[in-house]
């Protein structure tokens, strides 16, 4: 069979408002990269002419400006779920202007399937090639391709010819209960599918041709906040390993996303006492490619190479040393609660706040401002050996407390919060009840100009399993709202 070459606006007429379209892709990587951007266009001529134009858009995680952003602006997205990362979208979430859904990545996939969303009609793909007989090699990620693939009545390849990642994909897509078997995963590096989505090739309506690196992933520069956290966090799971409740040959690592996350990253890169890792997670930074190299990580799971220009070229030119240490999942193995309680995952992660108990925000900065999403976190946390949450005690230049009271938004309660690090210390909260939860995280992580504070509140709070004062917290919240801030002065005068 042969296919039909396509340009990106011929493809996006195969795109009808009130369309669901799913996306190959996960984060910045792997994502179509030409077809959406037409979409938009096709969006604001519609609007111009007064006529409807909106998508439901499903992918495995974020995306980038060229599509989030890019939709946003055309208003052309009704639908969006499971994770935002591109400030345009995330303001037209928190407007109300997109209906959003924010899910556990491990569940995207099987969500469409099962019905739980709209129809898929249309899947864009980003693949290296495709095979007559409709097998897609996908290029930097794995996400929901083979699924949105199955559910679509139309599928646009983008042929990218950037990439070079044949062979480095483990396509598995579980049966649906009553049906579903054991995923045989024992080892992080495990293979246990196909390196290709497989396609009905009479689905394909065409194939557009495309030579584009990946949107840039830009991160701060570490500073010595963030390089404390991972030094706490290195140091932490040393300890661990003295005490023997880390084996001595290791667990393999799950690492999130964002600053704190390539912080830590870098602290195991200048640590020697931990053995040679795994890494099973759900993206991979340049970091991981880097502790490769010196030996320190033997081989990565991932859904997604989220690296940067120059290190995902360096992959491409090393693909002899990398080829078997890099397995690229769907984001439904990559994530999969079962694979990650049987291989014993220590899980480290972000919050944006945590309360004296030990629940965490990930997601609602002051509740209510979408910062992100839950993102795979959950799906980690939840399943993993040992799940550290790190955040700067701080933020906004100290004006914020990252231990508070009660947390504004819960993303994860303190069944699945074992250690917290910030750059003061590390809360060990395993086996312990509240009271002693609460005075770690006030000794070991809370900032020195907020602890009083925290004191007198556990002074104030009704005597209880969990102690609260419900009342002073609203309070707090109702101070929040007024000043869109968590600003110690107002707060205090709320509470007391
Ligand atoms: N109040 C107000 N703002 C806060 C805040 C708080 N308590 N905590 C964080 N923020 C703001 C920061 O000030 C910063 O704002 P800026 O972009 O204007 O500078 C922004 O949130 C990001 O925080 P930062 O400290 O730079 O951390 P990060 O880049 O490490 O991101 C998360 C932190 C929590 C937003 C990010 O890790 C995330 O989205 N996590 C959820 C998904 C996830 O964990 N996925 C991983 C699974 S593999």
């Amino acid at each position: 069979m042969s296919y039909r070459i396509i340009t990106a606006a011929e493809a996006a007429n195969y795109i009808n408002d009130g369309d669901g379209v799913g996306i190959s892709g996960f984060t910045l990587s792997g994502t179509p990269k030409t077809v959406l951007p037409e979409v938009a266009r096709r969006a604001e001529e519609a609007h111009a002419a007064g006529k409807p134009f909106k998508i439901d858009l499903y992918s495995g995680a974020s995306t980038g400006d060229a599509i989030d952003g890019a939709l946003t602006r055309a208003q052309a997205i009704r639908f969006r779920a499971p994770f935002i990362s591109n400030p345009t979208v995330r303001n037209a979430i928190n407007t109300k202007e997109i209906t959003y859904t924010d899910l556990h990545l491990s569940l995207m996939a099987q969500d469409l399937r099962y019905g739980f969303m709209g129809k898929v009609n249309v899947a864009i793909l980003e693949a290296v090639d495709i095979t007559d007989d409709g097998k897609v090699y996908l290029t930097t990620a794995g996400g929901i391709g083979q699924t949105v693939a199955n559910l679509a009545d139309r599928i646009i390849i983008e042929r990218n010819t950037y990439h070079h990642t044949i062979g480095l994909h483990d396509v598995y897509e579980p049966l649906d209960p009553p049906y579903r078997k054991e995923i045989p995963i024992y080892k992080a590096d495990d293979r246990v599918g196909r390196p290709y989505v497989q396609v009905d090739p009479k689905k394909v309506v065409g194939i557009v041709e495309v030579n584009m690196p990946n949107e840039v992933v830009v991160f701060k520069e570490l500073d010595e906040v963030t390089r404390k956290i991972g030094e706490n966090v290195v140091n932490f799971i040393l300890e661990d390993m003295k005490r023997g409740i880390i084996p001595a040959e290791g667990l393999p690592i799950q690492s999130g996303i964002g600053n704190v996350a390539n912080a830590v990253l870098k602290g195991l890169e200048e640590c020697n006492g931990i053995p040679p890792l795994y890494l099973y997670s759900e993206v991979l930074q340049d970091s991981v490619i880097k502790l490769m190299e010196l030996g320190r990580v033997k081989a990565g799971s991932t859904c997604s190479l989220s690296l940067s220009r120059e290190c995902l070229d360096h992959v491409y030119d090393n693909l002899d040393f990398f080829r078997d240490k890099l397995v690229l999942r769907p984001s439904e193995i990559s994530n999969h609660p079962e694979v990650i309680r049987r291989l014993g995952i220590i899980a480290m992660n972000t919050a944006i706040e945590v309360d004296l108990y030990g629940c965490v925000n990930s997601s609602h900065i002051c509740g209510t401002r979408l910062m992100n999403g839950i993102g795979g976190s959950g799906d980690f946390a939840r399943n993993a050996y040992i799940s550290i949450f790190t955040c700067p005690s701080t933020q906004k230049g100290g004006q914020i407390s990252s231990i508070v009271p009660i947390v504004t938004h819960a993303d994860h309660t303190e069944h699945d919060v074992n250690i917290v690090a910030t750059e003061w210390g590390v809360a060990d909260l395993r086996g312990k009840g509240p009271d002693e939860r609460a005075k770690l995280l006030i000794e070991k992580c809370a900032h020195p100009d907020y602890k009083q504070l925290l004191w007198d509140y556990l002074k104030i709070s009704k005597c209880g399993h969990v102690s609260h004062n419900v009342a002073a917290a609203l309070g707090m919240h109702a101070t929040f709202e007024r000043s869109g801030d968590m600003r110690l002065t107002d707060w205090s005068k709320n509470l007391f």
